[in-house]
This record gives structure tokens, sequence and C-alpha cells, in this order.
């Protein structure tokens, strides 16, 4: 498999692969890699004649220090599992801070029509601004004609789209369905630094989830979300930050139901000190 730590000899190197008329496919991460992440290559190898898996905790996106240092870095592991997966048509970019930033680890400031006023961007200070920037810069780097994101994150996947049309990149931005673990846990490279009390727990998020899915289809968003809301509270392991019904077009609050409009909820829950987030679409 070949590993790049560079982005001139990364550029290079796909610049002729695309001279040999090879489509590319791009998956952004930041590593400690599970089967979500897969189920995104996996999309891609089926679309595309080789994919570029990017492997890097961006620093700009962490509005929380500590969370950026425990963040797991597990690089070996990472190629290993995608080895499994296909040695010759995956391409790692695994680079440096400097290869990324030089000496200016900062983020470029954003406007995505609103998206970034709402939830992760209400509650993250400066997140929205750090993934644009990183996924921007690494769009310019490998230039795909396709490039996947996971629903999980609902909100940076609709973030991306508008980023990439604002900004005129020639890119497809395809979303990817969620992929959980058996018992419905959303999986998340932070899952592994839960305690295993809380991991056994944390399937009660989209256990709720689902039940507010079905409750919406009768009630209103104010009903549902008072419901999950009192749910949470009667479950002490774990904290809700917020539950919020939005439209999935602004990502604003529901108020009144329209059968025009397509819904989601969406959910922040911390587990310990380790915060988890998770979505479900509602009609
Ligand atoms: P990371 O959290 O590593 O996720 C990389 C990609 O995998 C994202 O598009 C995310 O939505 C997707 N993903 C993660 N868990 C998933 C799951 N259980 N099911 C489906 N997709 C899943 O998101 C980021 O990194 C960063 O913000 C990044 C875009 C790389 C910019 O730094």
């Amino acid at each position: 498999m070949k590993i790049f730590y560079n982005k001139t000899e990364l550029s290079d190197h796909i610049d002729a692969l695309k001279a040999n008329d090879n489509t590319i496919g791009f998956v952004p991460t930041m590593g400690a890699l599970h089967n979500g992440h897969l189920s995104l290559v996996n999309k891609g190898l089926s679309e595309n004649d080789i994919i570029v898996v990017s492997i890097f905790v961006n620093p700009t996106q962490f509005d929380n220090q500590d969370d950026l240092v425990k963040y797991p870095r597990t690089l070996e592991a990472d190629v290993a599992l995608l080895k499994t997966v296909s040695d010759k048509t995956i391409i790692v970019y695994a680079p440096t801070v400097e290869d990324i930033y030089g000496d200016n680890i900062k983020s470029q400031s954003f406007t995505f029509d609103g998206l970034e006023h709402e939830m992760e961007g209400a509650f993250r200070d400066g997140h929205f601004d750090g993934v644009g920037t990183i996924v921007k810069r690494l769009l310019e780097i490998v230039k795909p004609d396709n490039a996947y994101f996971g629903e999980k994150d609902f909100q940076q996947l609709q973030i991306i789209k508008k980023l990439a049309e604002l900004n005129h990149i020639p890119v497809k931005i395809i979303g990817c369905k969620i992929h959980r673990a058996e018992d419905g846990l959303a999986m998340s490279s932070r899952n592994t630094r839960l305690t295993p009390e809380h991991r056994t727990i944390a399937p009660f998020i989209y256990k709720t989830l689902k039940t507010a899915k079905t409750k919406f289809g009768t009630k209103s968003a104010k009903y549902v979300t008072e419901w999950v809301e009192k749910q949470f509270k009667k479950q002490p392991l774990l904290e809700l930050e917020y539950f919020i019904i939005a439209d999935i077009a602004t990502l604003k609050p529901a108020k009144r139901k329209s059968t025009k409009k397509s819904y989601r909820a969406f959910i922040a829950v911390y587990a310990g000190d380790i915060r988890l987030i998770d979505n479900i679409a509602l009609n």
C-alpha cells in the first residue's frame, strides 16, 4: 500500500494516475479507523478506480484541547485495516501538521448560508471553520472526482456540500449511511475511550432516537423533544447536551411540521467526558 506523508509527492502520484484515466475517490478521516470509515472506503471503491484515504487529526477543528490531545492516533493499525480491504487501489495520505499548515495553524473563516450556526456550530466554537479549512485544503491537494462523507456527521456533510458549491470546487460530494455496532451505537473513533459502563449504556442513544422517530409520526417536534429530554433525565450515566428536530435543508429547528419538508433528529450526549453524536431521518 502506498503511503504519502507529503502533499507534493501525493499530488504528483495522483496526477500520474489521472493521466492514465483513473477516477479518484477521496475519504477524509482523522484515523482510528473502524467499520464506519470502511463503509465509506468500500462505497468509494465501487465507484472509482482509486481511493485516497487521508488520516489527519486536524488541530483547528477541536474546541476542546483535551479531546485533541487524547484523540486516538493509530496509523499502523489503520494501514493494516485498509490493507484488508485493498492493498493496490487504496492510497493513504498521512500528513504532518506542518505539511498542511506550515507554521500557521489557523482556520480560515467561512460562512455556509447559516448552516454553521446550528447544533455542532453552536456548541463547538470554531469547529466548522476548522473543518472547512482542512477539507478545502485536502480537496485542493487530492483533486478527487468524488468525495465521501458519513451521515453520522450529517451537519458536516451538508456544510461540505455547501463548501464545494460556494467555492466552485469540481467534486461530487457523496453522503453515506450511518454504520452502527450490533447494539445500535453509531460507530465512532471516540467509542474506544468509553468506560465499559458507559459503553454498555450508550446504545440508549439510538434506542431513544428510534422511539422519537415513531412518536414524530403523530406528535409535534416540541412534544417529542420534551419526551426525549425526560428520558435522559432518568439516565444518570448520560448527559444530554442537545436534542433537536431540524429541517435537513436549513438545519434550523422544526417549528410547525410540513409534509413538504424533510426532518432529522440530531442528538449530542456526554457519556462521562466523551461526547457522542448521532442522528436519524424522521420522514
Ligand atoms: P472522522 O470522524 O474520522 O470521520 C471521517 C468520515 O467518516 C466522516 O465523513 C464521518 O462522517 C464518517 N464516519 C465516521 N463514523 C461513521 C459511521 N459510524 N458511519 C458512517 N460514516 C462514519 O469527520 C471527520 O473525521 C473530520 O471532521 C474530517 C472530515 C476528516 C475533517 O478533519
